[in-house]
């Protein structure tokens, strides 16, 4: 039930109403620059983006898919909209930890909660990241759902965030540093991630796959295994969730689908395993090859997860639309935009669907993807792609 607003604490800053999901909220009004233009949600006193709801869906989605009550941890919560979500949205989140390094994201989280009539279910607590997950770093303490949500990287809080969940429970970790993990800043994505990014012609799913396997190596020095079951990329950032368990056997199992995607301009694509780097010349067209890796090369959804996540999604169409391309995926790596395989083929771009029809019907799989409506997904060789096309 919402609260009179005259009974609110004065934050110190103008704050709105906001409502997302089941959730009436506060949150900084729009702030405007001195041109007034708005400000991006970094410069406000606390952070909040309508425009990452489409995450938070598939957060509260996934949760309903726990089978029993369990708790969730947001060590970077802003105004506390996700974990209030997961409260009021879900049967299965009972009690949501909120931290944030910004006192005013605290106070807010706290309002927000009082609001939503959730304050007896939720822990707050004020400081950095690291240490408040590391505080729930061993067996007891650790929790069945952390969310890792940061503006940019979010390779500094992987590995303690993999510390506090719980076997069995689940990981969601977002990006926003696009332009290092698509390739356009290789260097800045080896300095954050330790990863090779390059530009190709699926940079998007490139994203993906860096990401998902940043988090895979991270878990495996700490015998984890973190196992990919959906993975999103929508406006301005990747997001990545996994079922996380312990065990060397797991860890090493995962390994096995880490590897190297040699590609060039020419839309050539090749996979390789992780001990055989290879060149940067394509063994094609002897073109400049762009090497990305190590990347996740195993299937980017599970799906036993998305058909679960379909049955809990009515109240949330954006996720049902964004759940139900992704379950029509093909689980190969890449795809091909359909306006370079035109300029391949020295054509018109075909539309995606009636490439799509064309390929099925000369035998081969295809699909769309929800990362690019220009690409294509496909199993056939690039030549029988363009045989088709002509
Ligand atoms: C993208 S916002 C989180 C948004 C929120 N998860 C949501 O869904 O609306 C990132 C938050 O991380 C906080 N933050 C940044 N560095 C931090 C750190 N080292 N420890 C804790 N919080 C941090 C910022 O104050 C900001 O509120
Ligand atoms: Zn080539």
């Amino acid at each position: 039930m919402a609260e009179n607003l005259s009974q609110l604490p004065d934050l110190g800053f103008p704050v709105k109403w906001y409502v997302e999901g089941r959730v009436r909220f506060m949150a900084p009004a729009f702030p405007t620059t001195n041109v007034g233009e708005p400000q991006a949600p970094t410069k406000w006193p606390v952070f909040y983006n309508p425009y990452s709801a489409l995450s938070r869906d598939l957060t509260v989605v996934l949760a309903k898919t726990f089978d029993r009550k369990a708790a969730a941890a947001e060590p970077l919560a802003g105004s506390g909209v996700r974990s209030i979500r997961l409260l009021l949205e879900t049967e299965t989140i009972s009690k949501a930890l909120m931290n944030d390094v910004n006192p005013n994201a605290v106070k807010l989280a706290r309002m927000n909660a009082r609001i939503n009539g959730v304050e007896d279910r939720v822990e707050l607590y004020q400081g950095d990241a690291a240490a408040f997950l590391v505080s729930h770093s061993v067996k007891g303490s650790r929790l069945h759902y952390v969310d890792v949500d940061p503006v940019g990287a979010p390779s500094k809080f992987v590995e303690n965030s993999l510390r506090a969940v719980e076997d069995g429970g689940y990981l969601g970790v977002s990006a926003t540093d696009l332009a290092s993990l698509v390739g356009n800043h290789p260097e800045a994505c080896f300095r954050k991630y330790g990863l090779h990014s390059a530009k190709t012609f699926f940079g998007k799913e490139a994203a993906l796959r860096l990401l998902a396997s940043f988090v895979v190596l991270r878990a495996a020095a700490l015998n984890v295994a973190a196992q990919p079951i959906l993975s999103v990329y929508r406006r301005h950032f990747v997001r990545v969730f996994f079922r996380i368990s312990r065990g060397r056997s797991r860890v090493i199992k995962l390994l096995g689908s880490l590897g190297w995607i040699q590609a060039c301009s020419s839309l050539h694509i090749f996979q390789h395993p992780l001990e055989s780097h290879p060149a940067t010349i394509c063994p094609s067209c002897s073109g400049k090859a762009s090497v990305v890796g190590p990347a996740w090369l195993g299937p980017l959804h599970e799906t036993a997860t998305v058909e679960k996540m379909f049955k809990h999604a009515d109240e949330h169409p954006q996720a049902f639309k964004t759940l139900q391309k992704i379950a029509d995926e093909l689980p190969v790596v890449g795809f091909y935009p359909v306006d370079q395989l035109a300029r391949a083929a020295r054509t018109h771009p075909p539309s995606p669907s009636a490439l799509i029809v064309k390929l099925r019907s000369a035998g081969f799989n295809a699909s769309l993807t929800h990362v690019d409506p220009t690409g294509v997904k496909t199993d056939a060789p690039l030549n029988h792609v363009l045989k088709v096309l002509a």
